[in-house]
C-alpha cells in the first residue's frame, strides 16, 4: 500500500484528482466511483479542471459502487442524484457511459447479476475510488460480508444508517438494503485509491493498517490487492 499523508481535505481532494487525471490521458478510461462526502471534493476539482484545463471524459466509462434500495434514481438522496448533482451534470460524459445499479430492480438478484457482467465487460475499472465507513464497509460491504462476494443485496447496519441518517429527514427513511458491488468485484479493479478525512475516520484507518486481514472489517480485503493508494488528511492519519 501506498500512504500519502495530507495536511487537510483540500490538498486530499488535488492528491486524488491528480491521480485520477493521469487516467484519463487513456482516450478510454474506466474510472469506479464512489459516493459519500468524502469524495465529494475530488469531483469538484475534476470539474474545476474540465472547466478550466480542457480536461475531458468524453469517452470514460464510469461504474458507481452502490445504489439504495427502494428510492427512485430521482429520489433526492438516490447515488444516481448524487452522482448527477456533484459530478456527471458538470462535465462532457454521455449519461449512457455513466453505471449505477437501479435500486428499484425487480427481481434484484437479476439486477446483481447484470451489474457484475457490466463490470466484467467495460471494467474493470483502472482505478476504483473508495471512501471508507467507520465501521470499515467499502461501497456498502458491512462487518461480516464475504471477501468472495460479487454485487449484491446487503441489510444495512444500523451504525451505517444512523450515520447516513444526516442527508435524510429522519434515520426511518434511509433505506434498509442497497445493492452493492462486493468485496471480489471491488478488488478487480486494477488500483483502488481509498480516501480518509477527518477524526471520525482515525479509529478505521489504524484498524486497517494495524488489525490484519478479517472479513469483520471489510476494508482490510483491500490489504489482499497489490496496488492500493491510501490518501489520509491529518486528521484520519491522527490515531496510527
Ligand atoms: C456510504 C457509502 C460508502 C462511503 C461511506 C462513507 O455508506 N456507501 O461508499 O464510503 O458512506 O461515507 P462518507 O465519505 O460520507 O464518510
Amino acid at each position: 500500500m501506498r500512504i500519502f499523508v495530507t495536511k487537510n481535505y483540500q490538498e486530499l481532494s488535488y492528491k486524488a484528482a491528480d491521480i485520477v487525471e493521469d487516467y484519463l490521458k487513456n482516450s478510454s478510461a474506466v474510472l469506479g466511483l464512489a459516493t459519500g462526502s468524502t469524495p465529494m471534493g475530488l469531483y469538484r476539482e475534476l470539474i474545476s479542471r474540465y472547466e478550466n484545463n480542457g480536461l475531458s471524459f468524453q469517452n470514460v466509462q464510469t461504474i458507481n459502487l452502490d445504489e439504495y434500495i427502494g428510492l427512485d434514481r430521482n429520489h433526492l438522496q438516490s447515488y444516481h442524484t448524487f452522482m448527477r448533482e456533484n459530478f456527471f451534470s458538470h462535465i462532457d460524459i454521455p449519461s449512457h457511459q455513466t453505471h449505477i445499479p437501479n435500486g428499484l430492480a425487480e427481481p434484484l438478484d437479476v439486477e446483481c447479476s447484470r451489474y457484475e457482467k457490466l463490470i466484467n465487460e467495460i471494467g474493470p475499472p483502472d482505478v476504483q475510488v473508495l471512501g471508507i465507513g467507520e465501521n470499515g464497509h467499502i461501497g456498502f460491504n458491512e462487518p461480516g460480508s464475504k471477501f468472495s462476494s460479487e454485487t449484491h443485496v446487503i441489510q444495512l447496519a444500523s451504525s451505517t444508517r444512523k450515520a447516513n441518517a444526516r442527508f435524510f429527514d429522519s434515520v426511518d427513511q434511509v433505506p434498509t438494503h442497497a445493492i452493492t458491488m462486493g468485496i471480489k468485484s471491488i478488488l478487480k479493479s486494477r488500483q483502488i485509491l481509498l480516501l480518509a478525512s477527518g477524526t471520525k475516520k482515525a479509529a478505521a484507518i489504524k484498524r486497517l493498517l494495524d488489525g490484519g486481514i478479517d472479513e469483520k472489517f471489510p476494508a482490510s480485503a483491500l490489504l489482499q490487492h497489490s496496488d492500493v493508494v491510501l490518501i489520509a488528511d491529518r486528521e484520519a492519519w491522527s490515531e496510527v
